[in-house]
This record gives structure tokens, C-alpha cells and sequence, in this order.
């Protein structure tokens, strides 16, 4: 296959400001992406990774038509899909947000809310309860959960009837905004799994969003570092994981916590500035920064991978 062929969605140069401050004399924005640019193909996980703040949700919104950029393209295969979806090309692209308790409507038998999506797309009645007694098992539940409501369900139980609700259009892609990340431990290994097998089996492609570079470097495929809305690094899984090249790609590596508590490092916490527009986004923290971060690198492209830093 020549890449067009493989390739499902792409964003070019995504930049993204909100208002943050807005006065008679002055106006403020915050940069939440800048130029953020990347691929997924047809059947792949691309992981996006980076701390609280760094834009992974403002990335999965654009994508999703919720939010606009102010600058760049989203292509739904090679279809520009940045100012409107039609309704066939809505149908390809679904959400999985990070709590199912809040995402999940408690008045909805599980059975509604999964054919929902199906009244919408004008299903007729019995095909509609045909295809929600499959998506219900295809996510690991019996078929009974469909007549409980979802506060009878335990959180990863729930989480199983959002991705059942995401699937139940047969769509291409799916965003999974940390679907994890409101999950114990044990549970978190099964939603990842179950979200591998769909693609699997399915071949649904997934951006799956995490602050965790341990989960993320399981599932994907593919990685996009983000620090501040700017790509650090990407590339295939087993560069970035085995072998980072950025520092803070390094940094997010190091601060995978070790089973032992007192073996763990302490995360410095973002701090959203709106200083050094002129320089690395990555220079306030990073432990390699000289005078030469005040002017902002471009990106090297190394064996398929791109890394944005003066040192590489
Ligand atoms: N509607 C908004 N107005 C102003 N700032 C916003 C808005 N939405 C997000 N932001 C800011 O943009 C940055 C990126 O947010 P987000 O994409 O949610 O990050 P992440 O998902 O990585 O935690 C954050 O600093 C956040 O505070
Ligand atoms: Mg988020």
C-alpha cells in the first residue's frame, strides 16, 4: 500500500489559541497547540502523551469537529473535514472520555443509551436491538447488563458500555480521551486490552490519550510526545520507548513510578506561562537548556522520527 492508501486521518500545523483575558485595553491568549502536525493509519493506535495541560484533549476535540482551530487542516481520508463532518463521515469518528460515570447518562437503561446513537443515524427498531445485543458482548458484558441502568455497574463495567457505545456506529477511529485514567490498576490493564482487541479484530484505529508514557508505549503504535500544545518528539513505539532522544521524552520515561513508593520521583508540575513565546516551549524545565533554547529549534527528522531540539 503507498501511504495515501494507508493513511486515515491526518492533522497539518493544528494551532490552537483560547482567550484568556479580554478587556476593553487587552487581550490575552493562550497557545494551547502550536503546529501540531501527525498521521494515523487505518487499523493503528497512535498514542498521545504529555502531562495535564499539553493540549491531548484540545487535539482530540478539533479532531471530533466539537472545537475549532485557528490554524491547520484535519483530512479524514484525504477529505478536509476541518470546518464541518457530514453526517456519513460523523458516523467514522467516536469518543471514549476519561469518566464513565459522568459520560454515561444515569437515567438511560444501558440498552438506550447504546441505541441511541442508532436512533440518531435513523436505524430501524430491530435492526437497532440486534446491533446492541452484539456490541454489548463484543466489549466482554452479558447481554442482561442492557436492562440495568449504569449506577448497577462498577466503573470498568461502565467503562465497557462506553466503548460499546463508541463501536455500535462501526466507526474507523476513536478517540479515547484517558480512558483509563478514573480506573484501579487491575481494571486499567483490561479496558487497554479490550481496546486492542477491538482494533484487532475490528480494525479500528484509535488515538489513545494518556498522561501515562507506561500505557501509552504498551497499546500504540505510534507516539506523539506533547509539552505546552507543541510536539517534542514522535514516532514508531519502539523508538520512543526504547530509545528517547528528547529530554522530556527521557524525563516522562524516568517518571514512570517504580513498584516501590520510595524509589519514586517527584513530578514538577506544569507551569502554565505565557513567557519565552520566543523559545522552547520545553526550556523551563528542561535539564539541557542553554542560551541557544531562547531561539526556538526546528525538527530533525531521524530515521522516521522527528525530534524538536537544538541538541539531536
Ligand atoms: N475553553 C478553554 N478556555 C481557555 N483555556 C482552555 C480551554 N480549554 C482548554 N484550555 C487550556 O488549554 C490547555 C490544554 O488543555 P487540554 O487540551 O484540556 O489539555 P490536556 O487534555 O492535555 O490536559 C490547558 O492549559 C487548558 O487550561
Ligand atoms: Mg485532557
Amino acid at each position: 500500500m503507498d501511504s495515501s492508501s494507508r493513511q486515515l486521518l491526518k492533522v497539518e500545523n493544528l494551532t490552537k489559541r483560547y482567550l484568556i483575558k479580554n478587556t476593553f485595553f487587552k487581550k490575552d491568549y493562550f497557545t494551547a497547540l502550536s503546529n501540531v502536525s501527525f498521521t494515523v493509519d487505518k487499523g493503528s493506535i497512535v498514542g498521545l502523551v504529555g502531562e495535564s495541560g499539553s493540549g491531548k484533549s484540545t487535539i482530540g476535540k478539533i479532531i471530533l469537529n466539537l472545537i475549532k482551530p485557528d490554524e491547520g487542516k484535519v483530512y479524514l481520508l484525504d477529505k478536509d473535514i476541518t470546518n464541518g463532518l457530514s453526517k456519513e463521515d460523523r458516523k467514522k469518528l467516536s469518543i471514549i472520555f476519561q469518566d464513565p460515570r459522568t459520560s454515561l447518562n444515569p437515567r438511560y437503561k444501558i440498552k438506550d443509551i447504546l441505541q441511541e446513537p442508532l436512533t440518531v443515524h435513523g436505524y430501524p427498531k430491530s435492526e437497532r436491538e440486534t446491533i446492541v445485543k452484539k456490541v454489548i458482548k463484543d466489549v466482554g458484558l452479558e447481554e442482561t447488563f442492557l436492562d440495568r441502568y449504569p449506577h448497577e455497574l462498577s466503573g470498568g463495567q461502565r467503562q465497557r458500555v462506553a466503548i460499546a457505545r463508541a463501536i455500535v456506529l462501526n466507526p474507523m477511529l476513536i478517540v479515547a480521551d484517558e480512558p483509563t485514567s478514573a480506573l484501579d490498576v487491575s481494571l486499567q490493564l483490561q479496558i487497554v486490552n479490550l481496546i486492542k482487541s477491538l482494533r484487532d479484530e475490528k480494525g479500528i484505529s484509535f488515538i489513545f490519550i494518556s498522561h501515562d508514557l507506561n500505557v501509552v508505549g504498551y497499546l500504540s503504535d505510534y507516539i506523539i510526545v506533547l509539552y505546552k500544545g507543541k510536539v517534542m518528539e514522535k514516532g514508531k513505539k519502539e523508538d520512543i520507548v526504547k530509545n528517547p532522544i528528547h529530554p522530556y521524552t527521557k524525563l516522562l520515561l524516568q517518571s514512570i513510578p517504580p513498584d516501590h513508593p520510595k524509589h519514586r520521583k517527584t513530578f514538577i508540575p506544569i507551569k502554565e506561562s505565557i513567557n519565552n513565546p520566543e523559545g522552547c516551549e520545553f526550556m523551563d524545565r528542561c535539564p539541557m537548556a542553554t542560551q541557544q533554547c531562547k531561539q526556538k529549534p526546528t525538527y530533525k527528522v531521524l530515521d522516521g522520527r522527528e525530534v524538536y531540539c537544538h541538541f539531536v
